[in-house]
């Protein structure tokens, strides 16, 4: 991040340098904030459009009420802190990080009457994985993913991640893209992605209550999957149907559609980006950009 790049720091509009918290925050010892992963796109005519930011917001606040924190600001709010950051910086195709955390020095962990501040961070982003294009190749995690009886998966807290973390961490260090994570002996998703299969020109994705995060890419692929003759099934999916799959993808805001060419060594389909992957990416890529006429209401315009 720039350090002369804008940053929002509880209502105010500070240097990236100048945004300091204490450094024994009870969110850096403990994992205890909650965040949210945005993008913006350059689309037509030098527009720049922010999208799907209403459930982005909306995400932020149940992951908000899950944990009992009073974030002091509406929506109304932190959206408009959104459109002035990305303005102030000059953004195009950005990541947009609103970040909620205990700004408070003690040691104790509970967090009643603990002070909250909220900041909004953007930066120029590109693509989430290097080869994306190209596809990823993927392992099943040694690790489970977290479940709902031991954190709820819906939220998007930082301490969720620590269990994604040791996940790519070793999908990495073993020379693979990406993990792929189990709960409770069914696919699951990504660190940071949902996860598709397609069989049979069916879209098959695991349901709510597999242990993911509702995604909101996730749900748009739902959404237009059928005007492009698609089905989607939501259930469980075994680690084998994927081995077996004619298409696997990751979808995310930060991977957007990833599509994946390899799991445990064995190879997806023909080992090649598959067709209706393709199909689903430049439609997802459409939409976000502001190409797709019918999608407009998705996108918040910031110019
Ligand atoms: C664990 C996890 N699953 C799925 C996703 C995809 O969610 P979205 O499409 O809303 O970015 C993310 C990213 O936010 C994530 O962190």
């Amino acid at each position: 991040m720039d350090p002369s790049s804008k940053i929002w720091l509880d209502g105010e509009i500070l240097k990236y340098s100048d945004a300091k918290v204490p450094i024994l925050t009870h969110s850096l010892q403990y994992g205890s904030g909650i965040f949210e992963g945005i993008r913006s796109y350059k689309g037509e005519n030098g527009t720049t459009g922010i999208f799907r930011l209403d459930e982005h917001i909306d995400r932020f606040f149940h992951t908000a009420s899950i944990y009992s924190m009073k974030l002091g600001y509406s929506k109304e709010e932190l959206k408009k802190a959104i459109v002035d950051i990305l303005k102030d910086n000059n953004l195009e195709d950005s990541y947009i990080r609103p970040f909620a955390f205990y700004n408070d020095d003690s040691i104790g962990m509970a967090t009643k009457n603990k002070k909250i501040s909220v900041f909004i961070g953007a930066m120029p982003f590109g693509a989430y994985f290097a080869n994306k294009m190209e596809g990823i190749r993927c392992k099943v995690s040694s690790w489970n993913r977290i479940n709902s009886t031991i954190l709820p998966v819906q939220a998007k807290a930082s301490g969720n991640y620590i269990n994604s973390i040791i996940a790519s961490n070793e999908a990495y260090n073993l020379g693979y893209d990406e993990a792929i994570m189990i709960s409770n002996g069914y696919v699951s998703e990504g660190p940071g992605e949902n996860i598709f299969m397609i069989k049979n020109n069916e879209l098959i994705t695991p349901a709510p209550s597999d242990d993911i995060l509702l995604g909101i890419t996730r749900d748009t692929i739902i959404k237009f999957a059928p005007s492009l003759g698609y089905k989607v099934i939501e259930r469980r999916i075994s680690r084998a149907e994927l081995y077996l799959a004619d298409e696997v993808f990751f979808a995310g805001t930060a991977a957007e559609i990833t599509p994946i060419i390899e799991v445990d060594n064995i190879k997806i389909g023909n080992g090649e980006v598959g067709e209706i992957t393709k199909k689903i990416a430049e439609k997802y890529n459409d939409i976000v950009r502001g190409k797709n006429s019918s999608y407009l209401n998705s996108i918040t315009y910031i110019n």
